[in-house]
């Protein structure tokens, strides 16, 4: 009888274990964050982001990059893939973003170019005053 019972125990919560694991990636899929974000200020120099050069940085514990796009100017982005969450690098050499995971390439201005990502990345509020690029 006690057997029979830490069996069901044991069951009950493996099957517990194996819905949360489907269950989370399928939440996440569904709800992806949203475009826009709120984020505290943060400021940087023109000079320390040259043209087709790119900089991570972190806004209120989201990694986030900005990129120099020649001839269009600075975006500020999140790196969190809007797939299932792993962070998009930057490739300069092809002019986009590629998340490692499944392969998810955006383009510069945070679409979604091919693979899997329902969205396209999140984009912060960017603005240049001056010499200084400012987030937020
Ligand atoms: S997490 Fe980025 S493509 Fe899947």
């Amino acid at each position: 009888m006690k057997r029979r019972k830490f069996l069901k125990s044991l069951l009950a919560l493996l099957g517990s274990t194996t819905l949360v694991s489907f269950a989370y990636p399928l939440v996440r899929f569904i709800a992806p964050p949203s475009r826009k974000a709120e984020v505290k200020r943060l400021s940087l120099q023109k000079n320390e982001i040259p043209a087709g050069e790119a900089r991570e940085i972190v806004l209120n514990n989201t990694p986030a990059i900005i990129i120099n796009r020649p001839g269009k100017g600075y975006i500020a982005l999140s790196r969190v893939c809007t797939h299932l969450g792993c962070l998009v690098g930057y490739n300069k050499a092809k002019g986009n973003l590629i998340c490692p995971c499944h392969a998810g390439i955006f383009n510069l201005d945070g679409k979604v170019l091919s693979g899997p990502p329902p969205k396209p990345l999140t984009e912060y509020p960017l603005r240049v005053e001056g010499e200084t690029i400012i987030i937020g």
